[in-house]
């Protein structure tokens, strides 16, 4: 019997983001797909809040530099993990859940010449495919919040961190506000689960075995740049529709209105979180 697809892969599957609008855009552009640059994807490659300026900040807090082994958790499409290696040099695993997003991101990467340094595995967050210490950094962007065992997945990072390896990510969080309907809600259309107030975060990445701990709530910078992802999805409109139909673009309007709320009315909000890797279990 086949097995069920789980929520967060389906939800990736139908997402407006994807391989082929990255690609469709580019020929809108006029670019020649055969001679891409890193940066000619830079605009259409990010799935999280604040572009390639968060993807600075968390590398920052990552520590982050050219001898640096990065795994990025919950990658998307490898866009943050290229900007990564383009930037520092640095060599980088992407890991992602989904495999149309994982073979998407495996060609991208290829298309603009950065598969000596980026590589892309598909798998879950909650079992890493990887050996202890195998990398000197982890970063993950808005991924986290589709993960259900989050202190599995966050101890699964302290093991393959090298012991004072860094973390560093950013994903919503809840605040006492948010009531029951609208957790479901967000569970039921957005497949976000175990959702976690800041010091919830905080007291797992302690139970994983990390310390210096340090959260920043973004949730006041979040507000801006959700309302602008969302007049530019409309802006987009004929293409989403031309590619998804028009009832998949009122179905991700409504429930992206419906998050965008949720964030004005101080429910829910986004935060980034940073902490140094234990020493190893024995
Ligand atoms: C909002 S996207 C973020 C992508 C990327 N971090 C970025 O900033 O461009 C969230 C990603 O998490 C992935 N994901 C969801 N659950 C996962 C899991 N259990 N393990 C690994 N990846 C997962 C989804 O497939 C999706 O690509």
């Amino acid at each position: 019997m086949d097995r069920p697809v789980p929520p967060a892969v389906d939800f990736y599957s139908r997402h407006p983001i994807s391989e082929g609008q990255v690609v469709d855009a580019l020929r809108r552009q006029g670019k020649d797909l055969e001679r891409l640059q890193p940066e000619d994807l830079y605009d259409l490659d990010q799935d999280h809040y604040g572009g390639l300026e968060a993807v600075e900040v968390l590398a920052r807090r990552a520590r982050i530099d050219a001898a640096s082994r990065v795994l990025d958790v919950c990658a998307g499409l490898c866009g943050p993990a290229r900007f990564i290696a383009r930037r520092w040099g640095a060599r980088v695993t992407g890991l992602d859940l989904n495999p149309e997003r994982a073979a998407g991101a495996r060609r991208l990467t290829a298309r603009v010449g950065l598969a000596r340094l980026v590589r892309m595995v598909r798998g879950d967050a909650q079992s890493l495919p990887f050996g202890a210490q195998a990398f000197t950094a982890v970063v993950s962007q808005e991924g986290l919040l589709h993960v259900p065992d989050k202190v599995g997945a966050l101890s699964e990072c302290r093991r393959v961190l090298l012991s004072g390896g860094r973390i560093a990510f950013s994903d919503w969080i809840v605040t006492p506000r948010l009531g029951d309907r609208e957790r479901r809600r967000l569970e039921e259309w957005m497949a976000a689960v175990t959702l976690q107030s800041m010091d919830g975060y905080k007291a797992l990445l302690a139970r994983a075995g990390f310390g210096a701990i340090d959260a920043e709530d973004l949730s006041a910078e979040w507000i801006g740049i959700l309302r602008r992802r969302l007049e530019m999805y409309r802006g987009r409109r004929a293409d989403t529709v031309a590619r998804l139909g028009q009832a998949r673009y009122d179905e991700y309007d409504q429930l992206y209105t419906f998050f965008v709320g949720l964030v004005e009315a101080g429910k829910l909000g986004g935060a980034r979180f940073s902490a140094t890797a234990g020493p190893a279990a024995s």
